[in-house]
């Protein structure tokens, strides 16, 4: 079936960027199974997707080795005036970034098909929800945006003739000349990859990188560095959280919204089975949340993608059943290992690696092998409705009213099991503070430590500060029913270097602690960085763990704290005169407590 577009702004600008990047051809996407099958057999057909034996339906991709992660160096915030973007992001002026960029564009698509795919971030009849078109030359990519985002003809009949959305034009930077063989995953070299948002209009332009975050335009640029500035105009919040539902053994729902940096554990907390009798746990996201304020003041979050792109290496039956579960059919790989049997593999998976594979860089691969066999940064692209505890309700439009808010990161050591705040400026200070040693996720050095406030720092939209002083407004019109906010580090080592928390189900026991501070049930002990549970708050029925372990989990170690200080002072500084004075407050709070 073919739908007519009589959307004239639509129409306009897929016209414009069919001259600029001059592609063979131009093809609207559907979003059906026929058009999925039909890339997937010519991915397969070119060498670029291999198909597994072993998972129905389901395809692995090897990206080009430069080409494995998000590249924070190469993406953009432009803005007219630089503040605007602030000092976290990197800027280049709107008129100079469009000038290198068009030239690149220029022809770029020669020897390929242009697709364009209009997605719905939210499901299509969420009011929180709202419409992108992505122009790409990737066909991984529009097979990606099948799982990740609502892709079809039931977005272009919902913008109609005057309909609203963000244009997304991505290019892999590839070009063939005539009788040019294509590679297996085409891509622009590092210097000229750009991703790059003009948040004054509402505008993505992405060059050079078929992977993740770079190419998904729904993802990372429109659902948090776009929407974020979208948010903060229009009064609501896009972040970079988890959502999920858990319930007591008496039958009450929390919903609880969390945020990680990426590669530490959102997908496992999203998805994990807690171990205490009772509760239950039901996912909503894993990334992502759209959050407005409803009729009854309180705060409504959705999930505005439809997949997960979760990390691969380190998912097994033990550290995320669910999403193993999830794994077995219609799924996407890249940059996994193949087995001889047709399937694919990762370091971390259950049982023993396999004695041969193919590595991500599709060399032979042994247990003896130097180099790991997926990449750090493999993924799968895996509907979200085929988790088998995705909640009934992760598609209600109006979304579920959050209870609960965690922040979090990876920290050996300082950073307490669980800590919750005072009140809503100290907890948006302890976002505002969050640090967290790096990953994979990014290209660029890993276990490093560094502040990721609110785990936005490669996702904020605009300058820091302001969207500091954004959740401080929503604080404020939230009043006594903005949700309760904590923090949690599962990460914390004892001098062996070994983990003392055992994680995974085990963080249940954290989330039971929060739900019923929620409801005023449970003591905490007032320290200088907030309200610990004392051990006996915490419910440790059957789990064993060494006493010496839980002292030092709800260690406020001052000395170390106070060690913190000048690197928040650092970190604070460079918002100069934007910072919110009630940030300002509240780190000379903390000294004052901290003594
Ligand atoms: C992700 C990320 O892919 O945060 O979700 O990098
Ligand atoms: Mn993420």
């Amino acid at each position: 079936m073919t739908i007519a577009v009589n959307n004239e702004k639509l129409k306009k600008w897929v016209q414009e960027a069919a001259e600029l990047c001059k592609p063979d051809d131009v093809c609207l996407c559907d979003g059906t199974k026929e058009e999925y099958d039909r890339l997937m057999a010519l991915a397969v057909k070119s060498g670029s997707a291999t198909p597994l034996k072993k998972r129905k339906n389901s395809f692995l991709f090897r990206s080009d080795p430069s080409d494995v992660a998000r590249v924070e160096t190469r993406t953009y915030i432009s803005t007219t005036k630089q503040i605007d973007a602030g000092p976290t992001n990197n800027w280049v002026d709107p008129k100079e970034l469009k000038e290198i960029m068009k030239k690149l564009y220029a022809g770029c698509m020669k020897g390929r098909t242009m697709y364009v795919i209009p997605f719905s971030m939210g499901h299509i009849d969420s009011p929180i929800a709202k419409i992108g078109i992505e122009i790409t030359d990737s066909p991984y990519v529009v097979c990606n945006m099948h799982i990740m985002t609502r892709v079809g003809n039931k977005v272009i009949e919902k913008l109609g003739s005057n309909g609203e959305f963000i244009p997304c034009l991505h290019s892999i930077g590839a070009p063939l000349a005539p009788g040019q063989k294509d590679v297996s995953w085409p891509c622009a070299p590092i210097e000229q990859k750009y991703i790059s948002h003009f948040p004054e209009e509402n505008l993505i332009w992405s060059y050079g990188s078929g992977y993740g975050g770079n190419a998904l335009l729904g993802k990372k640029c429109l659902a948090l560095r776009i929407a974020s500035v979208m948010a903060k105009r229009e009064g609501w919040m896009a972040e970079h959280m988890l959502i999920l539902r858990l319930t007591s053994p008496e039958g009450k729902q929390y919903h609880i919204a969390g945020a990680f940096p990426s590669a530490c554990g959102k997908t496992n907390l999203a998805m994990m089975q807690p171990t205490i009798p009772g509760w239950k746990l039901e996912t909503i996201g894993d990334d992502i949340s759209w959050m407005k304020i409803g009729p009854d003041g309180r705060l409504y979050a959705i999930n505005p993608e439809s997949g997960f792109f979760g990390v691969a290496p380190g998912t097994s039956y033990q550290s995320n059943p669910m999403a193993m579960d999830t794994l077995h059919g219609n799924i996407i790989f890249t940059n996994c290992a193949l087995t001889d049997e047709g399937d694919i593999w990762w370091e971390g998976m259950d049982g023993d690696a396999p004695k041969h594979a193919i590595d991500w860089k599709g060399r032979d691969w042994s247990p003896e092998a130097k180099e790991p066999a997926a990449h750090p940064n493999a993924r799968f692209t895996a509907p979200a409705s085929q988790c088998p505890v995705i909640s009934k309700d992760w598609e209600k439009p109006e979304g579920v009213p959050i209870d609960i808010f965690i922040f979090g990161g990876r920290r050996a050591s300082v950073v307490p099991l669980v800590y919750e705040a005072f009140n809503w400026d100290h907890g948006v200070f302890m976002g505002a503070t969050a640090s967290s040693e790096t990953t994979a996720a990014n290209i660029g050095a890993v276990g490093n430590l560094r502040r990721d406030p609110f785990a936005m720092q490669p996702f904020c939209g605009y300058n820091m500060a302001d969207y500091f002083q954004h959740w401080l407004d929503m604080g404020d019109r939230l009043g006594n029913k903005a949700p309760k906010i904590f923090y949690v580090n599962w990460f914390r080592k004892n001098s062996d270097g070994k983990f003392l928390w055992p994680g995974f189900g085990e963080n249940g026991r954290v989330l039971k602690w929060m739900c019923e501070r929620v409801d005023g049930k449970v003591s905490a002990k007032q320290t200088p960085i907030g309200f610990l549970p004392d051990e006996n708050d915490l419910d440790l029925s059957a789990l064993e763990i060494k006493k010496e372990n839980m002292s030092e989990l709800l260690r406020v170690d001052v000395d170390a704290w106070k060690a913190e200080i000048p690197d928040i002072e650092k970190h604070f500084g460079q918002f100069a005169e934007r910072l919110p004075e009630r940030m300002k407050k509240e780190l000379e709070a903390l000294k004052k407590r901290l003594g």
